[in-house]
């Protein structure tokens, strides 16, 4: 029986996030959206994630507008985009109002797929995203953050693939953000979701650990239904699998793609220019060695070399400094309750064990010095941890703030009048709501953006 594997296609965002640090321009991707509408693609995830900051950070452009853009060009293929739940696509927690506004806005201007994930699998803080994304009409992805413990098995993502369910999503997303996941691991886990929920489901993964071909074809042979890849030349390192050796590997059998990948060969040659030319404009390392040893400290690939720098800031250079803190991650994130590390518990976790490699290589003792976000995440300000944080050392880390168990937005106050009174204030009185919604996830970033632009 013909089972057809969809492919979602990542060029235009999460593989450029990887390799190119999210610098490519709406400039890039225009010359290729009618070719790429037109290839049969599930969707195309080109928002979301780090796009917007690096639009009004990096780029000096509007993120709204390249969504609006990006929707003219495709009139066909959903556009998704990645949302952090109730982070946004910040690095902290907003209240309702705004989260619900900007759902509400993206989608209008032309967002098709939401894939909303939170950073400790808290269900609490997906609910207002899920919410807002199904009143707006889109298709909404719920996901279960991947990561590896003792803490995370089978059953346990199976249980959340569930609670998502229950909450009114459309579909179930694998997300695997750091590569990690095995073939037939991700045969099993597919397999498994896909007996107790009754909803298409979908795998992203990272080449990291360079098992993510492999484990897209064993998850295929379990029965997924969408697959993430990424257009060849903007593939492999730490991007996604290749989509026209995906497209190939399943031609002529069961999985039959029905995408024609001599269609892609124009679209495929022309980022590779595009690749070039963002590489040699700000200075970029595009090529990534697999790494089969992120299995053991986790680190999603975007983050290492802002660790390395972080490090150095702190008078950390060496070699055993660095295998130091690579060692002291896992620890510092069992302590913390083993969330999985990815935007923001990954800084968190990474900075918190930089502190205590620089205070044991000073005589001193781990956790004498915490960083406030650390805290806040030990304190349930982020969520519920996976498991309750290591009562060895939980007192010394809190040093006597409040323990929040509630969901975390309950104690944020609508926030949206007060943003646009603060942009009124900051010479702005008529300032679209798209703006305010900038100015909310990055203040400092978007008035500079708005000084220049508007
Ligand atoms: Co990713």
């Amino acid at each position: 029986m013909a089972k057809p594997v969809k492919i979602m296609e990542t060029v235009l965002r999460d593989a450029h996030q990887s390799l190119c640090a999210t610098r490519m321009r709406i400039e890039d991707m225009i010359p290729m959206l009618e070719t790429l509408d037109n290839a049969g693609f599930w969707a195309l995830e080109a928002w979301g994630g780090a796009t917007f900051d690096s639009c009004l950070r990096f780029l000096n452009e509007d993120p709204w507008e390249r969504l609006k853009t990006l929707k003219k060009h495709l009139p066909k293929t959903p556009i998704s985009m990645l949302l952090r739940g109730q982070n946004i696509l910040g690095y902290n927690h907003y209240a309702d109002d705004v989260v619900e506004m900007f759902v509400k806005k993206m989608v209008e201007h032309g967002i098709g797929v939401i894939r909303v994930f939170d950073a400790l699998n808290d269900v609490r803080n997906l609910e207002t995203a899920i919410k807002a994304g199904v009143a707006s009409g889109a298709h909404v992805q719920g996901v279960c953050v991947y990561t590896i413990s003792p803490y995370h098995q089978t059953q346990d993502y199976v249980k959340l693939a569930k609670e998502l369910q229950a909450r009114g999503v459309n579909s179930i997303c694998i997300k695997d953000m750091s590569g990690m996941i095995k073939p037939y691991v991700a045969y099993d886990l597919v397999k498994a979701i896909k007996a107790e929920v009754d909803l298409p489901v979908h795998l992203h993964t990272h080449y990291t650990s360079g098992m993510a071909a492999m484990a897209e074809l064993k998850a295929a042979e379990a029965g997924v239904d969408i697959i993430d890849c990424a257009l060849s030349t903007f593939a492999n390192g730490t991007s996604q699998p290749p989509t026209e050796s995906m497209i190939a590997t399943f031609e002529g059998t069961e999985y039959d793609t029905g995408i024609d990948r001599q269609a892609l060969k124009p679209v495929a040659l022309h980022f590779a220019g595009v690749k070039k030319r963002i590489a040699g404009e700000f200075g970029l390392n595009t090529h990534f060695d697999t790494n089969v040893n992120v299995l053991d400290f986790q680190i999603p690939g975007g983050m290492l070399s802002n660790l390395r720098k972080q490090m150095s800031e702190m008078g950390l250079e060496s070699d055993e400094d660095y295998q130091a803190l690579l060692d002291e991650m896992p620890l510092v994130r069992a302590d913390a309750g083993y969330p999985p590390l990815v935007t923001p518990t990954s800084q968190i976790v990474g900075s918190m064990a930089a502190f205590n490699v620089m205070m044991t290589k000073m005589g001193g003792e781990r956790y004498s010095m915490v960083p406030k976000e650390f805290r806040d995440l030990c304190r349930g300000l982020y969520g519920r941890t996976p498991q309750p944080v290591n009562p060895e050392y939980k007192d010394k880390i809190l040093n006597g703030a409040e323990e929040i168990t509630c969901r975390p937005a309950d104690n944020i106050p609508p926030q949206l009048d007060e943003l646009k009174q603060q942009l009124a204030d900051a010479g702005y009185p008529n300032a679209s709501i798209e703006d305010v919604l900038s100015y909310a996830i990055f203040p400092q970033v978007a008035l500079e953006f708005f000084k220049n632009n508007r």
